[in-house]
Protein backbone atom coordinates (compact mmCIF):
# COMPACT_ATOMS: atom_id res chain seq x y z
CA UNK A 1 0.00 0.00 0.00
CA UNK A 2 2.45 2.51 0.95
CA UNK A 3 4.61 1.80 -2.03
CA UNK A 4 1.19 2.12 -4.20
CA UNK A 5 1.51 5.92 -3.28
CA UNK A 6 4.59 6.66 -3.77
CA UNK A 7 4.59 4.84 -7.05
CA UNK A 8 1.73 6.73 -8.06
CA UNK A 9 3.44 9.68 -7.33
CA UNK A 10 6.47 8.62 -9.55
CA UNK A 11 3.82 8.21 -12.36
CA UNK A 12 2.33 11.50 -11.82
CA UNK A 13 -1.05 10.01 -11.50
CA UNK A 14 -1.33 10.93 -8.06
CA UNK A 15 -4.23 13.70 -7.40
CA UNK A 16 -2.59 16.59 -6.14
CA UNK A 17 -4.78 18.91 -3.79
CA UNK A 18 -3.70 22.10 -2.48
CA UNK A 19 -5.48 24.18 0.21
CA UNK A 20 -5.33 27.89 0.25
CA UNK A 21 -4.28 29.44 -3.15
CA UNK A 22 -2.27 32.29 -2.22
CA UNK A 23 1.26 33.66 -3.13
CA UNK A 24 2.62 29.86 -1.76
CA UNK A 25 0.07 27.52 -3.22
CA UNK A 26 -0.59 29.12 -6.25
CA UNK A 27 2.94 28.80 -7.29
CA UNK A 28 3.13 25.05 -6.21
CA UNK A 29 -0.08 24.09 -7.73
CA UNK A 30 1.56 25.31 -11.18
CA UNK A 31 4.27 23.59 -10.36
CA UNK A 32 3.10 20.00 -10.28
CA UNK A 33 0.45 20.76 -12.88
CA UNK A 34 3.73 21.93 -15.16
CA UNK A 35 4.78 17.58 -14.15
CA UNK A 36 0.92 16.66 -15.34
CA UNK A 37 -0.41 15.84 -12.08
CA UNK A 38 -4.30 16.34 -11.90
CA UNK A 39 -4.50 19.69 -9.36
CA UNK A 40 -7.23 20.83 -7.66
CA UNK A 41 -6.41 24.01 -5.75
CA UNK A 42 -8.78 24.37 -2.71
CA UNK A 43 -9.74 28.44 -1.30
CA UNK A 44 -11.83 29.57 0.43
CA UNK A 45 -12.41 32.94 -1.43
CA UNK A 46 -14.65 32.22 -4.14
CA UNK A 47 -13.59 35.33 -5.90
CA UNK A 48 -9.84 33.84 -6.59
CA UNK A 49 -11.87 30.20 -7.71
CA UNK A 50 -13.58 31.71 -10.02
CA UNK A 51 -10.62 34.04 -11.59
CA UNK A 52 -8.35 31.14 -11.20
CA UNK A 53 -11.41 28.88 -13.41
CA UNK A 54 -12.11 30.99 -15.81
CA UNK A 55 -8.03 31.19 -16.85
CA UNK A 56 -7.09 34.38 -14.85
CA UNK A 57 -4.70 35.08 -12.16
CA UNK A 58 -4.60 37.89 -8.87
CA UNK A 59 -0.90 37.88 -8.48
CA UNK A 60 0.74 39.89 -10.84
CA UNK A 61 4.31 38.13 -11.20
CA UNK A 62 1.97 34.83 -12.48
CA UNK A 63 0.57 34.97 -15.64
CA UNK A 64 -2.96 34.28 -17.07
CA UNK A 65 -1.41 31.71 -19.26
CA UNK A 66 0.37 30.18 -16.89
CA UNK A 67 -2.97 29.45 -15.10
CA UNK A 68 -4.71 28.54 -18.72
CA UNK A 69 -1.30 25.91 -19.28
CA UNK A 70 -1.78 24.44 -15.85
CA UNK A 71 -5.34 23.86 -16.93
CA UNK A 72 -4.67 22.16 -19.56
CA UNK A 73 -3.07 19.34 -17.41
CA UNK A 74 -6.37 19.00 -15.61
CA UNK A 75 -6.00 22.33 -12.66
CA UNK A 76 -9.32 23.25 -11.12
CA UNK A 77 -9.91 25.53 -8.32
CA UNK A 78 -13.07 24.84 -6.11
CA UNK A 79 -14.54 25.69 -2.49
CA UNK A 80 -15.88 22.51 -2.34
CA UNK A 81 -13.93 20.47 0.54
CA UNK A 82 -15.68 17.10 -0.58
CA UNK A 83 -13.40 16.48 -3.47
CA UNK A 84 -10.58 16.50 -0.47
CA UNK A 85 -11.47 12.43 -0.29
CA UNK A 86 -10.28 11.87 -4.38
CA UNK A 87 -7.29 13.44 -3.49
CA UNK A 88 -4.11 11.69 -3.06
CA UNK A 89 -1.67 14.03 -1.46
CA UNK A 90 -3.41 17.15 0.51
CA UNK A 91 -1.08 19.95 0.94
CA UNK A 92 -2.03 22.52 3.60
CA UNK A 93 -0.51 26.41 2.34
CA UNK A 94 -2.91 28.46 4.59
CA UNK A 95 -1.84 32.11 6.41
CA UNK A 96 -0.30 32.02 9.94
CA UNK A 97 -0.36 35.63 10.89
CA UNK A 98 -0.06 36.79 14.28
CA UNK A 99 -3.06 38.42 16.37
CA UNK A 100 -3.66 41.46 18.15
CA UNK A 101 -1.45 40.55 21.31
CA UNK A 102 1.66 39.45 18.73
CA UNK A 103 0.54 35.82 19.26
CA UNK A 104 0.38 32.90 17.06
CA UNK A 105 -3.26 32.73 15.08
CA UNK A 106 -3.11 29.13 13.95
CA UNK A 107 -7.10 29.87 13.07
CA UNK A 108 -6.72 29.24 9.73
CA UNK A 109 -4.77 26.01 10.03
CA UNK A 110 -7.19 24.38 12.97
CA UNK A 111 -10.15 25.21 10.47
CA UNK A 112 -8.56 23.99 7.43
CA UNK A 113 -7.42 20.75 9.23
CA UNK A 114 -11.06 20.19 10.76
CA UNK A 115 -12.41 20.76 7.15
CA UNK A 116 -10.34 18.12 6.00
CA UNK A 117 -10.98 15.59 9.11
CA UNK A 118 -14.30 14.85 7.95
CA UNK A 119 -12.76 13.77 4.16
CA UNK A 120 -10.06 12.10 5.14
CA UNK A 121 -9.35 8.37 3.85
CA UNK A 122 -7.00 5.54 3.78
CA UNK A 123 -3.36 5.77 2.26
CA UNK A 124 -3.82 9.52 1.94
CA UNK A 125 -0.79 11.88 2.78
CA UNK A 126 -1.16 15.35 4.22
CA UNK A 127 1.27 18.02 4.23
CA UNK A 128 1.60 20.86 5.95
CA UNK A 129 3.76 24.09 4.51
CA UNK A 130 2.85 26.65 6.31
CA UNK A 131 5.24 28.43 8.65
CA UNK A 132 4.45 27.93 12.23
CA UNK A 133 6.01 26.98 15.85
CA UNK A 134 8.29 23.52 16.40
CA UNK A 135 5.42 21.42 17.47
CA UNK A 136 2.69 22.55 15.71
CA UNK A 137 2.28 18.99 13.48
CA UNK A 138 2.36 16.98 16.75
CA UNK A 139 -0.26 18.93 18.68
CA UNK A 140 -2.52 20.81 16.51
CA UNK A 141 -2.70 18.84 13.03
CA UNK A 142 -2.70 15.02 14.02
CA UNK A 143 -4.97 15.38 16.78
CA UNK A 144 -7.16 16.80 15.32
CA UNK A 145 -7.40 15.09 11.93
CA UNK A 146 -7.90 11.91 14.31
CA UNK A 147 -10.64 13.21 16.38
CA UNK A 148 -12.49 14.70 13.13
CA UNK A 149 -12.90 11.31 10.87
CA UNK A 150 -15.78 8.77 11.55
CA UNK A 151 -13.83 6.29 9.66
CA UNK A 152 -11.41 6.22 12.99
CA UNK A 153 -7.87 6.66 11.14
CA UNK A 154 -4.99 6.84 12.52
CA UNK A 155 -2.01 8.31 11.29
CA UNK A 156 1.51 6.57 10.73
CA UNK A 157 3.35 6.81 13.64
CA UNK A 158 7.09 5.09 14.47
CA UNK A 159 6.54 1.49 15.52
CA UNK A 160 2.26 1.97 15.00
CA UNK A 161 1.24 1.12 11.71
CA UNK A 162 -2.01 3.44 11.02
CA UNK A 163 -3.82 4.69 7.78
CA UNK A 164 -2.50 7.64 6.72
CA UNK A 165 0.47 9.61 6.13
CA UNK A 166 1.42 13.24 7.83
CA UNK A 167 4.73 15.58 7.38
CA UNK A 168 5.83 19.03 7.53
CA UNK A 169 7.47 20.73 4.76
CA UNK A 170 7.80 24.52 4.86
CA UNK A 171 8.01 26.76 1.96
CA UNK A 172 11.06 28.68 1.28
CA UNK A 173 10.08 31.11 -1.73
CA UNK A 174 11.69 34.17 -2.36
CA UNK A 175 8.96 36.60 -3.76
CA UNK A 176 10.72 38.27 -6.79
CA UNK A 177 13.70 36.64 -6.60
CA UNK A 178 14.64 35.60 -10.11
CA UNK A 179 18.21 34.65 -9.44
CA UNK A 180 17.18 30.95 -8.09
CA UNK A 181 14.59 28.75 -9.83
CA UNK A 182 11.75 27.32 -7.77
CA UNK A 183 12.94 23.77 -8.47
CA UNK A 184 17.02 24.63 -7.35
CA UNK A 185 15.44 25.56 -4.06
CA UNK A 186 16.11 22.27 -1.76
CA UNK A 187 12.53 21.00 0.03
CA UNK A 188 13.44 20.28 3.31
CA UNK A 189 10.97 17.40 4.69
CA UNK A 190 10.19 16.05 8.40
CA UNK A 191 7.64 13.28 8.37
CA UNK A 192 5.74 11.73 11.48
CA UNK A 193 7.83 8.49 10.85
CA UNK A 194 10.12 7.41 8.49
CA UNK A 195 7.86 6.06 5.72
CA UNK A 196 6.05 9.39 5.47
CA UNK A 197 9.64 10.96 4.95
CA UNK A 198 10.07 9.05 2.22
CA UNK A 199 6.74 9.19 0.41
CA UNK A 200 6.66 13.41 1.11
CA UNK A 201 9.81 13.09 -0.84
CA UNK A 202 9.11 11.31 -3.44
CA UNK A 203 6.04 13.73 -4.42
CA UNK A 204 8.21 16.59 -3.62
CA UNK A 205 11.40 15.06 -5.27
CA UNK A 206 8.84 15.52 -8.71
CA UNK A 207 9.21 19.02 -8.58
CA UNK A 208 11.74 19.78 -6.32
CA UNK A 209 15.55 18.66 -7.64
CA UNK A 210 16.58 17.64 -4.02
CA UNK A 211 14.30 16.86 -1.06
CA UNK A 212 16.16 16.95 2.06
CA UNK A 213 14.72 14.80 4.72
CA UNK A 214 14.67 15.24 8.96
CA UNK A 215 14.17 13.45 11.49
CA UNK A 216 10.43 14.86 12.57
CA UNK A 217 7.98 17.66 11.95
CA UNK A 218 9.24 19.62 14.66
CA UNK A 219 12.57 19.75 13.06
CA UNK A 220 11.50 20.55 9.77
CA UNK A 221 9.14 23.63 11.53
CA UNK A 222 11.61 24.83 13.42
CA UNK A 223 14.44 24.65 10.10
CA UNK A 224 11.97 26.95 8.33
CA UNK A 225 11.80 29.42 11.49
CA UNK A 226 15.57 29.30 12.55
CA UNK A 227 16.09 30.51 8.45
CA UNK A 228 13.95 33.78 9.00
CA UNK A 229 15.45 34.41 12.74
CA UNK A 230 18.72 34.74 11.04
CA UNK A 231 17.75 36.85 8.14
CA UNK A 232 15.70 38.97 10.54
CA UNK A 233 18.55 39.66 13.58
CA UNK A 234 20.97 40.03 10.41
CA UNK A 235 18.20 42.71 9.10
CA UNK A 236 18.35 44.75 12.72
CA UNK A 237 21.93 44.51 13.28
CA UNK A 238 22.11 46.17 9.83
CA UNK A 239 19.45 48.63 10.83
CA UNK A 240 21.21 49.65 14.15
CA UNK A 241 24.34 50.10 12.29
CA UNK A 242 22.47 52.54 9.54
CA UNK A 243 21.29 54.74 12.38
CA UNK A 244 24.57 54.75 14.29
CA UNK A 245 26.21 55.23 10.56
CA UNK A 246 23.81 58.23 10.06
CA UNK A 247 25.02 59.90 12.79
CA UNK A 248 28.87 59.41 12.10
CA UNK A 249 28.76 60.14 8.49
CA UNK A 250 29.63 57.16 7.03
CA UNK A 251 27.90 55.58 4.32
CA UNK A 252 26.99 52.42 5.61
CA UNK A 253 26.06 50.41 2.24
CA UNK A 254 29.63 51.13 1.27
CA UNK A 255 31.12 49.88 4.24
CA UNK A 256 28.69 46.73 3.55
CA UNK A 257 30.36 46.71 -0.30
CA UNK A 258 33.47 46.97 1.52
CA UNK A 259 32.97 43.85 4.22
CA UNK A 260 31.33 41.68 1.40
CA UNK A 261 34.24 41.09 -0.36
CA UNK A 262 35.71 38.99 2.93
CA UNK A 263 35.65 35.34 0.99
CA UNK A 264 34.17 33.84 4.61
CA UNK A 265 32.49 34.64 7.89
CA UNK A 266 30.59 37.29 6.43
CA UNK A 267 27.18 37.69 4.46
CA UNK A 268 26.04 41.13 3.60
CA UNK A 269 22.54 41.96 4.59
CA UNK A 270 20.91 45.22 3.76
CA UNK A 271 19.63 48.14 6.06
CA UNK A 272 16.00 49.64 4.80
CA UNK A 273 12.95 51.75 6.18
CA UNK A 274 11.63 48.38 8.43
CA UNK A 275 10.31 45.22 7.87
CA UNK A 276 7.51 43.78 5.84
CA UNK A 277 5.79 40.61 3.85
CA UNK A 278 4.78 37.81 5.84
CA UNK A 279 7.39 35.79 6.90
CA UNK A 280 10.04 38.15 8.57
CA UNK A 281 8.22 40.56 10.52
CA UNK A 282 5.69 37.70 11.81
CA UNK A 283 7.69 33.69 12.30
CA UNK A 284 10.42 34.59 14.59
CA UNK A 285 7.40 35.40 17.18
CA UNK A 286 5.80 32.13 16.79
CA UNK A 287 9.27 30.83 18.20
CA UNK A 288 9.20 33.33 21.04
CA UNK A 289 5.31 32.69 21.53
CA UNK A 290 6.55 29.41 21.86
CA UNK A 291 9.64 29.10 23.97
CA UNK A 292 7.41 30.78 26.89
CA UNK A 293 6.27 27.26 27.50
CA UNK A 294 9.60 25.75 28.02
CA UNK A 295 10.53 29.05 30.35
CA UNK A 296 12.67 30.34 28.04
CA UNK A 297 13.05 34.33 26.53
CA UNK A 298 14.21 33.96 23.25
CA UNK A 299 16.36 37.67 23.41
CA UNK A 300 17.78 38.11 20.42
CA UNK A 301 14.64 37.43 18.73
CA UNK A 302 13.25 40.65 21.27
CA UNK A 303 15.64 42.87 20.59
CA UNK A 304 15.73 42.21 16.66
CA UNK A 305 11.69 42.85 17.08
CA UNK A 306 12.70 46.23 18.74
CA UNK A 307 15.09 47.38 16.69
CA UNK A 308 12.77 46.36 13.30
CA UNK A 309 9.72 47.67 14.47
CA UNK A 310 11.47 51.07 16.04
CA UNK A 311 12.91 51.95 11.57
CA UNK A 312 9.54 53.43 10.52
CA UNK A 313 9.72 55.56 13.28
CA UNK A 314 13.67 56.80 12.49
CA UNK A 315 12.77 57.19 8.66
CA UNK A 316 9.85 59.80 9.91
CA UNK A 317 11.99 61.67 12.63
CA UNK A 318 15.27 61.54 9.85
CA UNK A 319 12.20 63.00 7.40
CA UNK A 320 11.26 65.80 9.48
CA UNK A 321 15.14 66.63 10.64
CA UNK A 322 16.19 66.76 6.64
CA UNK A 323 12.37 69.52 6.20
CA UNK A 324 13.52 71.12 9.25
CA UNK A 325 17.34 71.91 7.49
CA UNK A 326 15.31 73.49 4.60
CA UNK A 327 13.20 75.42 6.90
CA UNK A 328 9.93 73.89 6.45
CA UNK A 329 8.18 71.85 8.70
CA UNK A 330 6.43 68.44 8.63
CA UNK A 331 2.72 69.32 9.34
CA UNK A 332 1.75 70.81 6.08
CA UNK A 333 4.54 69.42 3.83
CA UNK A 334 3.53 67.60 0.83
CA UNK A 335 4.91 64.09 0.85
CA UNK A 336 5.20 61.95 -1.95
CA UNK A 337 5.66 57.87 -0.74
CA UNK A 338 7.56 55.99 -4.05
CA UNK A 339 6.68 52.21 -3.41
CA UNK A 340 3.85 50.81 -1.11
CA UNK A 341 5.08 46.90 -1.42
CA UNK A 342 6.88 45.59 1.29
CA UNK A 343 10.50 44.94 -1.08
CA UNK A 344 10.90 45.87 -4.95
CA UNK A 345 9.42 44.38 -7.67
CA UNK A 346 6.55 42.50 -5.86
CA UNK A 347 2.72 43.49 -5.93
CA UNK A 348 2.42 42.54 -2.19
CA UNK A 349 2.18 45.23 1.00
CA UNK A 350 1.53 42.35 4.09
CA UNK A 351 3.01 44.25 7.24
CA UNK A 352 5.05 46.68 4.62
CA UNK A 353 6.63 49.30 6.33
CA UNK A 354 5.36 52.16 4.09
CA UNK A 355 1.77 51.22 5.18
CA UNK A 356 3.48 52.50 8.79
CA UNK A 357 5.13 55.62 7.51
CA UNK A 358 2.53 56.66 5.67
CA UNK A 359 0.29 56.53 8.73
CA UNK A 360 3.32 58.03 11.26
CA UNK A 361 3.65 61.20 8.78
CA UNK A 362 -0.13 61.76 8.46
CA UNK A 363 -0.07 61.75 12.65
CA UNK A 364 2.02 64.35 12.16
CA UNK A 365 0.22 66.24 9.69
CA UNK A 366 1.91 65.76 6.52
CA UNK A 367 -0.30 65.90 3.56
CA UNK A 368 0.71 62.46 2.20
CA UNK A 369 0.20 60.98 -1.46
CA UNK A 370 1.52 57.83 -3.07
CA UNK A 371 2.76 56.08 -6.35
CA UNK A 372 3.44 52.71 -6.46
CA UNK A 373 2.76 51.15 -9.97
CA UNK A 374 1.65 47.69 -8.52
CA UNK A 375 -0.97 49.24 -6.74
CA UNK A 376 -3.44 51.38 -8.65
CA UNK A 377 -5.42 52.55 -5.07
CA UNK A 378 -5.18 50.98 -1.19
CA UNK A 379 -8.14 50.41 0.96
CA UNK A 380 -8.28 48.57 4.13
CA UNK A 381 -6.04 45.66 5.58
CA UNK A 382 -6.01 44.39 9.08
CA UNK A 383 -3.06 46.90 10.32
CA UNK A 384 -4.29 50.04 8.26
CA UNK A 385 -6.73 51.87 6.47
CA UNK A 386 -5.47 54.68 4.08
CA UNK A 387 -7.88 54.47 1.40
CA UNK A 388 -5.47 56.47 -1.05
CA UNK A 389 -5.24 56.01 -4.66
CA UNK A 390 -1.79 56.10 -6.98
CA UNK A 391 -0.55 59.38 -7.69
CA UNK A 392 0.79 59.95 -11.12
CA UNK A 393 4.83 60.18 -11.01
CA UNK A 394 5.25 63.98 -12.65
CA UNK A 395 5.26 67.16 -11.76
CA UNK A 396 7.58 66.49 -8.86
CA UNK A 397 8.97 69.83 -8.05
CA UNK A 398 5.35 69.99 -6.52
CA UNK A 399 6.14 68.30 -3.18
CA UNK A 400 8.68 69.40 -0.06
CA UNK A 401 9.70 65.46 -0.17
CA UNK A 402 9.51 61.99 -2.15
CA UNK A 403 10.61 59.27 -0.09
CA UNK A 404 12.08 56.20 -1.72
CA UNK A 405 10.44 53.62 0.63
CA UNK A 406 10.66 50.56 -1.64
CA UNK A 407 13.31 50.77 -4.52
CA UNK A 408 11.11 49.38 -7.36
CA UNK A 409 13.01 49.26 -10.84
CA UNK A 410 10.95 50.85 -12.76
CA UNK A 411 11.37 53.67 -11.54
CA UNK A 412 14.14 56.49 -12.88
CA UNK A 413 16.29 57.28 -9.67
CA UNK A 414 18.20 60.03 -11.71
CA UNK A 415 15.57 62.10 -12.94
CA UNK A 416 13.63 61.96 -9.39
CA UNK A 417 16.38 63.19 -7.72
CA UNK A 418 16.68 66.29 -10.87
CA UNK A 419 13.35 66.82 -10.67
CA UNK A 420 12.34 66.67 -7.03
CA UNK A 421 13.36 69.67 -4.19
CA UNK A 422 14.49 66.83 -1.57
CA UNK A 423 14.43 62.93 -1.84
CA UNK A 424 14.81 60.92 0.88
CA UNK A 425 16.27 57.44 0.30
CA UNK A 426 15.69 54.86 2.76
CA UNK A 427 17.09 51.98 0.39
CA UNK A 428 20.12 53.37 -0.68
CA UNK A 429 18.46 53.61 -4.36
CA UNK A 430 20.19 56.71 -5.59
CA UNK A 431 23.38 55.20 -5.05
CA UNK A 432 25.92 56.66 -7.31
CA UNK A 433 24.08 59.68 -7.45
CA UNK A 434 26.03 63.14 -6.02
CA UNK A 435 23.16 65.54 -5.24
CA UNK A 436 22.47 68.13 -2.44
CA UNK A 437 18.78 67.22 -2.16
CA UNK A 438 19.21 63.67 -1.64
CA UNK A 439 19.52 62.53 2.17
CA UNK A 440 20.00 58.76 2.44
CA UNK A 441 18.47 57.05 5.35
N1 LIG B 1 4.38 34.55 0.77
C1 LIG B 1 5.56 34.05 0.97
O1 LIG B 1 6.53 34.48 0.36
C2 LIG B 1 5.80 32.89 1.93
C3 LIG B 1 7.06 32.29 1.94
C4 LIG B 1 7.29 31.23 2.79
C5 LIG B 1 6.27 30.77 3.63
N2 LIG B 1 5.04 31.38 3.62
C6 LIG B 1 4.01 30.83 4.49
O2 LIG B 1 3.05 30.15 3.70
C7 LIG B 1 1.75 30.27 4.27
C8 LIG B 1 0.78 30.86 3.25
O3 LIG B 1 1.24 32.15 2.90
P1 LIG B 1 0.73 32.92 1.60
O4 LIG B 1 1.68 34.05 1.41
O5 LIG B 1 0.50 31.99 0.47
O6 LIG B 1 -0.69 33.45 2.13
P2 LIG B 1 -1.88 34.09 1.23
O7 LIG B 1 -2.65 34.92 2.16
O8 LIG B 1 -1.30 34.67 -0.01
O9 LIG B 1 -2.73 32.83 0.78
C9 LIG B 1 -3.43 32.03 1.65
C10 LIG B 1 -4.69 31.57 0.96
O10 LIG B 1 -5.34 30.63 1.82
C11 LIG B 1 -6.72 30.81 1.67
N3 LIG B 1 -7.39 30.16 2.78
C12 LIG B 1 -7.57 30.60 4.06
N4 LIG B 1 -8.22 29.66 4.77
C13 LIG B 1 -8.46 28.62 3.95
C14 LIG B 1 -9.09 27.38 4.10
N5 LIG B 1 -9.64 27.00 5.27
N6 LIG B 1 -9.15 26.56 3.03
C15 LIG B 1 -8.64 26.93 1.84
N7 LIG B 1 -8.03 28.10 1.63
C16 LIG B 1 -7.93 28.93 2.68
C17 LIG B 1 -6.89 32.32 1.58
O11 LIG B 1 -8.13 32.69 1.02
C18 LIG B 1 -5.69 32.68 0.69
O12 LIG B 1 -6.04 32.67 -0.68
C19 LIG B 1 1.93 31.13 5.52
O13 LIG B 1 2.10 30.28 6.62
C20 LIG B 1 3.21 31.87 5.25
O14 LIG B 1 3.88 32.24 6.44
C21 LIG B 1 4.78 32.43 2.77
Amino acid sequence: MQSELKTKFEKRTAHIGILGMGYVGLPLALLFSEEHFPVTGFDIDEKKVATLNSGGSYIVRILPKEIQSAQRSGFRATSDYSHITRMDAVIICVPTPLNEYHEPDLSYITSTVEAIAPRLRRDQLIVLESTTYPGTTDEVVIPSLEKGNRAGLKVNRAGSLGDFYVAFSPEREDPGNTTVARRDIPKVVGGEEPMATEIACALYGTIFNRTVPVSCPAAAELTKLLENIYRCVNIALVNEMKQLCHRMGIDLFEVIDAAKTKPFGFQAFYPGPGLGGHCIPIDPFYLSWKAKQFDFRTRFIELAGEVNIGMPYYVMEATAAALNERGKPLKGSKVLVLGLAYKKDIDDLRESPSLTIIELLQKRGAQVLYNDPYFPRVGRGRHYNLNMTCTPLDRLEQYDCVMIVTDHSDYDYPRIVKESQLVVDTRNATKGITAPNIVRC
